[in-house]
């Protein structure tokens, strides 16, 4: 999974501050969280204290400048000291929990304005980040949500703004998932995912296997990427609404000024 790779090359930010958001020099070094193994369920009590407090410092909240103003998120900001610092001082694995994307916002918006997409369903939200669009699915009565994601920060980033929303947190699952086979989901979402080639290739050949096996809807998020629009999936995708960006999502997206979300069928 090339996450570094496509970190940099997807940094949406303008390059005077970008450093802030380059490879970290580390990984997180986390002990091995109750969701690492199988999908957690209860409260923030069992946060790490330290983690939770550098995310608690390092991070602010924010509902304004997205799609989806009614979700609080705590989110790296320009007022966060990391977006100003250099790159190699952060000292985890590289934030993505931390940026709102805009196929994350599309998707987010879709599910809380059409609540009858996932009302009564089960939805695995791939790639969750900092879990919005999992989010958006439980406030529009989703039965059944799974937020997965590989990095172990973003579990608990979920779980913080979870909370925020008054939530209680629902299953997180930290694993790559395309290593495992498809559970029946009957909505599947994803945002901004494709933004890598080889990902892009997988997510493709594990999200047939989810429709033709289980017949699973699948909603994808993107606010036009290269590796999305040059990829094969594009002729098997119809679009369902496309929605103008905030203009702080489009400064912090280098100029993209518009997000998708489209329905996969194979
Ligand atoms: C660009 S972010 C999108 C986050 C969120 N969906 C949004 O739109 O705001 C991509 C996320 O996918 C996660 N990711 C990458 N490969 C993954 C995989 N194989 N399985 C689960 N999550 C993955 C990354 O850690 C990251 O949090």
């Amino acid at each position: 999974m090339a996450l570094s790779l496509g970190w940099r090359a997807f940094a949406p930010f303008p390059m005077n501050c970008c450093g802030v958001f380059l490879k970290a020099v580390r990984s997180s070094g986390l002990p091995l969280f109750p969701w690492g193994r199988c999908p957690w369920r209860g409260t923030g009590r069992f946060l790490d204290p330290e983690m939770k407090a550098f995310l608690e410092e390092n991070t602010e909240v924010t509902s304004s400048g997205s799609l989806t103003p009614e979700i609080q998120l705590r989110l790296l900001t320009p007022r966060c000291k990391f977006w100003w610092e250099r790159a190699d001082l952060w000292p985890h694995s590289d934030p993505y929990w931390a940026i709102y994307w805009p196929g994350g916002q599309a998707l987010s918006r879709y599910l809380l304005d059409n609540p009858d997409v996932v009302r009564g369903k089960s939805v695995l939200d791939l790639g969750s980040g900092c879990g919005a669009t999992a989010i958006a699915a439980k406030m529009s009565g989703a039965s059944r949500i799974l937020a997965t994601d590989i990095d172990p920060i973003a579990g608990m980033a979920i779980i913080l703004n979870c909370e925020l929303n008054q939530l209680n947190p629902f299953p997180i699952l930290i694993k790559n998932i395309l290593d495992l086979e498809q559970d029946k989901w009957d909505l599947v979402v994803l945002g901004d995912m494709f933004y890598d080639e080889d990902l892009a290739d997988s997510l493709h050949q594990w999200l047939k296997n989810c429709f033709w096996i289980h017949r699973t809807q699948v909603l994808i998020g993107d606010p036009g990427r290269p590796q999305f629009r040059g990829h094969s999936i594009q002729h098997q995708l119809h679009k369902v609404v496309e929605y103008s960006l905030p203009e702080p999502t489009r400064q912090e997206n280098n100029g993209l000024t518009t997000s998708t979300v489209w329905d996969f069928q194979p």
